[in-house]
């Protein structure tokens, strides 16, 4: 049966992009991080076609994104930690679990059940503007396939995803390119990053202090996006490395070279920007294995060295 491709089109499929969601339909939305497959957060049947056409665990819930921080005020508890996080960091790649509030208008499949729910104001304009319009929270996850690399361009999304989304607002290559860093909120002074991304663990520390945080990894029932194996190609994948085998694909940074680069120049942040779609090249590639060579751990590079160990794991 020929597939149907999705549309893909910016700014002027506005009106479209919020009738498709407003009716309970998916939509490919762009932001700073990654393209993000969107439904309403308030309906059974519109989170159930997330899970669906991802092929996502039920238990593995889906983080909410608002327009701003009196959104996120209507459906969590927030205090002044919450605040001070917002003030500084958002709009922006900050994710923060906080717990539900009795009575917000999500339903139960967003969360898995949880007491808690996950958080973000994106920066991407073209989102910005979706959200702006949109009387209801808007769930969702990275637009991939389960497990799959995530997707930084319309075309990423189209090829893990196909038909099953009608529509992919086009908001370009995404300019950060890894996933938001999560922070969860703990009782009344505990904190602890989720997942590591964009907002370095630093500028987190400066505004919540070091002396509250947990230091211990997240269990994975809490935050299965963080399992052992994920973000992952097709192919085995090999780091650290200083050159490639006749049958590998070789993923440069810096001096070493490679079909293609993170980064010519060294620099960690175009790196991150670079990261998924070198990998998906990679995949589509003929040859058998990819290798990737080794990437610093200052700055954003911790987060990258945590999607990489997961995509070889
Ligand atoms: O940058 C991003 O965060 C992108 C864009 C689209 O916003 N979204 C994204 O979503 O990466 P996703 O579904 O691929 O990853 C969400 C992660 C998962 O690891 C999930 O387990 C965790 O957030 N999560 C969601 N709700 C949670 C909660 N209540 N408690 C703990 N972890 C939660
Ligand atoms: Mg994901």
């Amino acid at each position: 049966m020929p597939r149907i491709a999705p549309r893909i089109a910016g700014d002027e499929a506005l009106d479209e992009a919020f009738a498709i969601l407003r009716d309970g339909g998916l939509v490919a939305v762009p932001t700073e991080t990654v393209y993000g497959l969107a439904s309403r957060a308030d309906s059974d049947e519109a989170v159930a076609a997330i899970y669906r056409a991802k092929g996502r665990p039920l238990f593995n819930p889906l983080i909410v994104h608002v327009a701003n921080f009196a959104a996120a005020q209507r459906l969590a508890e927030t205090d002044e930690r919450a605040e001070a996080l917002a003030a500084k960091l958002w709009p922006g790649p900050l994710t923060m679990v906080l717990p539900l509030r009795a009575g917000a208008s999500i339903v139960p499949a967003v969360t898995a059940g949880l007491a808690t729910v996950a958080l973000r104001c994106p920066a991407h304009p073209l989102m910005r503007a979706l959200l702006e319009c949109c009387p209801f929270p808007l769930a969702a996850p990275s637009a991939n396939r389960s497990g799959a690399i995530s997707p930084t361009e319309p075309a990423h999304v189209a090829a893990s995803l196909g038909s099953t989304v009608p529509l992919i607002l086009d908001g370009g290559a995404c300019a950060t390119g890894l996933e938001s860093t999560i922070v969860a909120l703990r009782g009344e002074c505990q904190w602890q990053i989720l997942r590591p991304g964009p907002i370095e663990r630093e500028r987190i520390v400066a505004i919540l202090g070091a002396g509250n945080e947990i230091l211990e990894p997240a269990s994975a029932i809490e935050a299965p996006g963080q399992l052992t194996s994920h973000y992952a190609p097709a192919k085995p994948l090999r780091l650290d490395a200083e050159e490639a085998a006749p049958d590998e694909f070789l993923i440069g940074f810096g001096a070493i070279g490679g079909q293609v680069t993170l980064s010519a120049a060294g620099d960690v942040g175009e790196a991150a920007s670079r990261l998924y779609r070198c990998l998906h090249e990679a995949d589509a590639s003929p040859l058998a294995r990819i290798a990737v060579a080794p990437v610093p751990e200052g700055g954003i590079g911790a987060a990258i060295n945590d999607r990489l160990r997961r995509a070889a794991a």
